[in-house]
């Protein structure tokens, strides 16, 4: 999730300033500009920022010392220092000393806004309170069922124990929000918390995103890259979909796990670190050791403490809480000062399966408060907002580039947690009714065309209810 930051823009040069406000703007963040090095520093202490973007050649204090001084004073605030080509061994060295990342002049403007973004987002997740029970603005993880208190346990156990946690559970099911209650509540709340999406980031990037490099490393390493790992340095890091990693990273990781030290890629210095880990992921990882596609001894490394999310399914009892608590959260701004919710709909509401849990059933809330207008929520409205995010269908007709963009969204609102095998399902579908269609009912034929075994020819025609029984004319 990603939502606009207060961003201060530290620049001695007008027209780069200009530059760098209007894009952000465009971006939808608020933008304050500062000229000088002591007025950035003196203005970053008076507001509150989520962001500091500085130039490392400043008048009034240096780029440099303005991140040591800020880092000391803001642990939890990302500063990315901009810098021309030649002084990038200065900002380098400002990595050490606590600067999120730096970015060379000219911009390149995709980097640039995807650095913002991410560098927000950590700052929204070091400081954004997550609160154990409903309290006050902060937010807060709801549940009374006997599940979602013997987790609230478990966090408060382990939150300051420096072990490796490793977080379960479907998706929209609260990973990432208790990995920030875990970190909040432990002793290193004040120092960096870095989270990285191993999903996100593309295999060949993701171990120099991790570990770093040296110049030259590999082509296209132009500079020294100082990894996350490093940056978390006395801090947690958050290793999310961790079961998306590649084998190679993998091996890696259990390294460091094992030794609390690294080597840059390319490099040969080995670097002693304190870095807490905490890793997340959705996916079934004894299945995937199973497919060697997970090393069964980062398995063991991770698994010190592991905490499983039950699915909403199996916690309908915390529906209720849930719901309320999405209203109050969302009414406001959707114009419902006091919102209010009929009884049955809150009985509709934990009938539903939720394959997309929690944080499916925050969207459904969310668009049957605008449908209700102001007026009290209704069954009707919580149906039609389940329907309108009905999961989408995919018929004969239909392309299937457009099946997978409505796949995608829905996806994407976390709806469904299962697009591959929907996917999958419908082409196959769709392939297997056609051949056997346009071969007449001719299993041996279709089979053939298909480059299928006429076993599997059978046994799809099975699944999809396209099976007559017996072959129509033999081959
Ligand atoms: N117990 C809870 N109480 C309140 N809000 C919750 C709870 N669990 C989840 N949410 C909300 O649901 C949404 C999804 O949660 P989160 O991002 O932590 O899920 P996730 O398990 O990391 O999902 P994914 O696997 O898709 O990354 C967030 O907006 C979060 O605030
Ligand atoms: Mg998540």
């Amino acid at each position: 999730m990603s939502a606009a930051a207060k961003i201060l823009v530290i620049e001695d040069d007008k027209g780069i300033a200009d530059t760098l406000s209007r894009v952000l703007l465009e971006e939808g963040h608020e933008v304050a500009v500062e000229r000088r090095g002591d007025q950035g520093l003196a203005r970053a202490g008076r507001d509150t920022f989520n962001l500091v973007i500085t130039d490392l050649r400043l008048p009034g204090l240096s780029g440099l010392e303005l991140v040591r001084q800020l880092h000391a004073a803001q642990p939890r605030l990302p500063i990315i220092l901009t810098t021309a080509f030649g002084t990038t061994e200065t900002a380098i060295e400002a990595t050490k000393f606590g600067a999120y990342d730096y970015l060379l002049k000219p911009f390149d403007m995709p980097r640039l806004i995807e650095l913002v973004r991410q560098a927000a987002d950590s700052n929204r997740l070091m400081c954004e309170p997550v609160s154990l029970g409903e309290a006050g603005a902060s937010d807060a993880l709801v549940g009374q069922s006997a599940a979602m208190q013997a987790i609230y346990k478990e966090i408060g156990r382990v939150a300051s124990k420096p072990v490796t946690v490793l977080i379960r559970g479907e998706t929209g099911t609260g990973k990432e929000l208790i990995a920030r209650a875990i970190y909040q509540h432990s002793e290193r709340g004040g120092a960096p918390f870095v989270a990285v999406n191993c999903a996100a980031i593309p295999e060949t990037l993701l171990e120099s995103e991790l570990f770093g490099h040296e110049k030259g490393a590999f082509t296209g390493a132009h500079s020294r890259r100082i990894g996350r790992f490093e940056q978390a340095h006395r801090g947690t890091i958050l290793l999310d979909e961790i079961g998306d990693m590649t084998p190679g990273t993998q091996v890696k990781l259990v390294r460091f796990l094992q030794e609390n030290a690294l080597q840059r890629l390319g490099g040969k210095e080995n670097i002693l670190l304190d870095v807490r880990v905490i890793a997340a992921t959705h996916r079934d990882l004894e299945a995937a050791i199973g497919r060697q596609e997970f090393r069964e001894d980062l398995y063991y490394r991770l698994s010190v403490v592991v905490i499983t999310l039950p699915p909403l399914r199996q916690r309908r009892e915390d529906i209720a809480g849930l719901t309320r608590y999405f209203l109050r959260k969302h009414g406001p701004a959707l114009g419902h000062a006091e919102p209010s919710i009929q009884p049955e709909a809150i009985e509709f509401l934990q009938a539903q399966p939720w394959p997309g849990n929690v944080r499916q059933l925050e969207n459904i809330v969310r668009k049957a408060l605008l449908l209700a207008q102001s007026y009290t929520v209704t069954v009707d409205h919580a149906r039609a907002a389940l329907d309108k995010t009905a999961v989408p269908d995919f018929s004969a007709k239909r392309a299937f580039s457009e099946y997978v963009d409505d796949l995608l969204a829905a996806a994407r609102r976390g709806e469904l947690a299962d697009a591959h095998a929907r996917a999958m399902g419908a082409a196959e579908r769709e392939l297997f009714g056609r051949a056997i269609a346009e071969a007449g009912g001719n299993q041996a034929k279709a089979a053939r065309w298909l480059g299928v075994t006429r076993v599997t020819m059978k046994a799809k025609l099975v699944q999809f209810g396209l099976y007559a029984g017996h072959d129509s004319e033999p081959d």
